[in-house]
């Protein structure tokens, strides 16, 4: 049984690949456009301060129950307690959710790779942006793209396809982007991007601020449905994941703030503006890389380099859901690749129609607002899916599986230096964290404290 599972071929192999998942669109794509969404550094300070406090804890204890098991998410959570499983199952259908607006999003990196190669992004970049996604067909068939190829990497299987794509990928992708901040930071007026970035200004800090931050850590770190739990379940007994869910969560954040040095200061440089939302990096970089010189083939390099990250994330999100097939529902990779990537390609399908023609199809959600297609899925999952699987994954490992037990398991492979430290994070300080912010999200908060 567990042969078949699978298993990274090497340690460096686990934590590219763990951090291949962490590094994607949400470093490249996420934290630049709600960065400046949500007052720049005011966003920043309280992200690095959530990925301190939460980040590291809930990675670690996604990783201990995954090694403890070798089980997919469900499994994993009913076999250390019987009717857990339920935790498991929210988190498939995160991720679920997730992959299925992540791969539109990637088949508009895609296009821009094309229109790289070809010169069609042309003088107006906004425009060029807005007539792409809005249109019907093409960003359909350019996600139809990018789903078959995560399908194809994904088929091959954990240390065949998963591992072997993100070993390459990720040090080529912070060679670039160091080449793409030196750039933007260098831009003249791009001094007045890097003091928005970098420095604070706490009256922007409000609890919308907590919540974006939060969603954020959550989506960038991988953390909350169990992905971490999958690869952590084909990592051998040696490996020390205390160290792991360090250099992992670090990598992540290292990514997400050149992404923001590379993005931010060009935005105001050539005169964007900050909040203009999920068009920031697509309408930025393409003026940045116009004003380098060989800026036509650091724009294709950066573009498929994007398209390595995204796609090193979007097969740990399928994998989630395919182990899930394979373990639980006794299909063959194959079988479950297949049928699950379809079913997230028709529901991608209406979150990239939403961007156009059923820009009116709104959906109604608990926080009394309603949303496009793509914005709900996006909501539901970042601001309440991940948090609350995060929240659940914090009481299991507390309360349910209990501390001795999760940290016998790290202790297999570590000294575990940060053992008490940890405990108290992860029984008391996350959980009690998490569900204030998800409390604010609902707007529950704000109503208990008047405000
Ligand atoms: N972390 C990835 C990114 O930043 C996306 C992702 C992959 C993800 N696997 C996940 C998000 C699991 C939440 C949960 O692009």
């Amino acid at each position: 049984m567990e042969k078949n599972r699978g298993s990274w071929s090497s340690n460096f192999g686990f934590i590219m690949a763990a951090a291949g998942s962490a590094v994607g669109l949400g470093n490249l794509w996420k934290f630049p456009y709600l960065a400046g969404q949500n007052g720049g550094g005011a966003f920043v300070l309280i992200y690095l301060g959530l990925v301190v406090v939460m980040g590291f804890t809930l990675m670690l204890g996604e990783l201990a129950i995954g090694r403890a098991t070798n089980l997919d998410a469900y499994g994993a959570y009913n076999k250390l307690k019987k009717g857990w499983g339920f935790i498991g199952g929210i988190g498939i259908l995160t991720g679920f959710l997730i992959l299925s607006y992540y791969s539109v999003v990637g088949g508009w990196v895609l296009k821009y790779i094309v229109a790289s190669l070809t010169g069609a992004i042309g003088a107006d970049k906004g425009a060029f942006f807005t007539n792409f996604i809005t249109s019907s067909t093409e960003p359909i068939i350019y996600h139809l793209i990018f789903m078959g190829l995560t399908v194809l990497i994904v088929i091959k299987g954990v240390s065949g396809g998963i591992e072997k794509a993100s070993k390459i990928m990720m040090p080529a992708l912070i060679a670039l982007l160091l080449l793409v901040v030196i750039r933007s930071i260098t831009l003249p007026g791009a001094g007045a991007g890097l003091a928005y970035y970098l420095n604070p200004d706490f009256s922007k800090i409000t609890f919308k601020v907590f919540v974006a931050a939060m969603g954020q850590v959550f989506f960038s770190l991988s953390l909350g449905m169990g992905c971490m739990v999958t690869y952590g379940s084909y990592v051998k007994k040696d490996e020390d994941l205390a160290k792991d869910a360090l250099i992992i969560p670090g990598l992540d954040t290292l990514v997400a703030l050149l992404a923001g040095f590379a993005i931010l200061p060009a935005v105001f440089a050539l005169g964007f503006e900050p909040g203009a939302g999920p068009g920031l990096m697509f309408i930025t970089l393409p003026a940045v890389f116009e004003s380098m010189p060989l800026g036509f083939i650091v724009s294709i390099a950066f573009f498929i380099l994007v398209f390595f990250a995204a796609i090193t994330s979007s097969i740990s999100l399928l994998e989630v859901t395919v182990a899930f097939g394979i373990d639980q529902l006794k299909m063959t990779r194959q079988k479950a690749v297949l049928l699950f990537s379809a079913l997230m390609f028709v529901i991608g399908t209406g979150a990239s129609l939403s961007m156009g023609p059923w820009a009116n199809v709104l959906l109604p959600w608990i926080d009394g607002k309603s949303y496009a297609i793509f914005d709900f899925l996006d909501v539901v999952t970042s601001y309440y899916l991940l948090p609350i699987g995060g929240l659940l994954m914090a009481i299991f490992i507390g309360f349910v599986w209990g501390l001795p037990k999760a940290v016998k398991e790290i202790k297999i492979g570590s000294t575990f230096p940060t053992e008490k430290l940890w405990s108290v994070l992860i029984k008391y300080i996350a959980p009690i964290g998490v569900f204030l912010i998800l409390l604010s999200s609902t707007g529950l908060l704000d109503k208990l404290l008047g405000a």
